[in-house]
């Protein structure tokens, strides 16, 4: 069995409404990131997905509360790191593209500009050859006319070219440990959408890149994911290669959940 980077344990917590009730959502929820390995979280909308990603980051939304629970990267409990703690392990070994990912960009500069930034951020180096790194990461992720579009702002930008530049910026600019794709490829091309994944498969293989994709479509998952966590209302219900999970899923929402998609047939 292979290393785990990140180890997600008994994390539970919730949201407190206005009336002071505290309405739990997260009831322990436990799955493991390894080293290299891409994992798929699934289940239905509401499940807890995104709120446990951001919470890796330690960005989940103020009004949560946290009632339990540890999530260890490299060993360390990222719940207890403080902002500067945070702040060292977020874009350098831990990256994320949000469900949104035009929110993500700054509307005041150019693409290029903040692609550029954050790789002289990490990397170092002069402002024109990081301009190049920003110009070849657009390009890696099938962006036409990356010289052209680096110099645009984000508003010039369709919505499926601004989640490929905050792909790029995740992945090839940042070069974390670690990736997080909340739902990356939602809305894109289907060509473009296997040219990204394509790209995932590959940084994982040539740089040991772990990857954890939260993600409706289990077809891609077929295609990319060796590990499989499933969830459901705020709980894991079951966790296992994608080969065991879509050939003898035990769990019966599991089991629903592949029903509900084609890939039944092909199973
Ligand atoms: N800011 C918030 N205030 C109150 N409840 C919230 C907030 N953010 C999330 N929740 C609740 O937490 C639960 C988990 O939400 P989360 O966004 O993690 O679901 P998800 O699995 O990512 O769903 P989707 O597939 O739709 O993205 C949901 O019941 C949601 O309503
Ligand atoms: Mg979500």
């Amino acid at each position: 069995m292979s290393e785990a980077l990140l180890e997600i344990e008994d994390y539970r917590g919730g949201f407190r409404t206005e009336t002071g009730d505290f309405v739990p959502v997260l009831h322990g929820v436990s799955y493991r990131l390894k080293v290299g390995v891409m994992t798929a979280v699934v289940g239905e909308s509401g499940s807890g997905k995104s709120l446990v990603a951001l919470s890796v980051l330690g960005i989940q939304p103020p009004a949560f509360e946290r009632t339990g629970g540890r999530i260890l990267f490299r060993g360390t409990d990222l719940l207890g790191l403080d902002e500067k703690g945070l702040r060292a392990i977020r874009g350098a070994e831990i990256s994320m593209v949000f469900q949104d990912a035009r929110a993500a960009l700054n509307p005041v500069f150019t693409v290029g500009r903040q692609l550029a930034d954050v790789w002289q951020l990490h990397h170092g180096g002069g402002r024109k050859a990081a301009m190049g790194q920003a110009i070849e990461a657009l390009r890696r992720v099938s962006i036409p006319e990356p010289e052209r579009r680096a110099r645009q702002y984000p508003h010039e930008f369709s919505g499926g070219m601004a989640q490929r530049a905050m792909i790029a910026m995740a992945s090839l600019i940042c070069q974390p440990a670690l990736l997080i794709l909340d739902e990356p490829t939602t809305g894109l091309d289907v060509t473009i959408q296997s040219d990204i994944m394509e790209l995932i498969v590959e940084l994982s293989r040539t740089r040991g890149l772990t990857t954890c994709l939260i993600t409706h479509d289990l077809g891609v998952v077929a295609e990319t994911c060796q590990e499989v966590v499933v969830m459901n209302a705020g709980r894991v219900v079951e966790t296992g290669s994608a080969e065991a999970i879509f050939t003898t899923p035990r769990d019966l929402y599991t089991q629903r959940l592949l029903s509900a998609s084609q890939l039944v047939e092909a199973a």
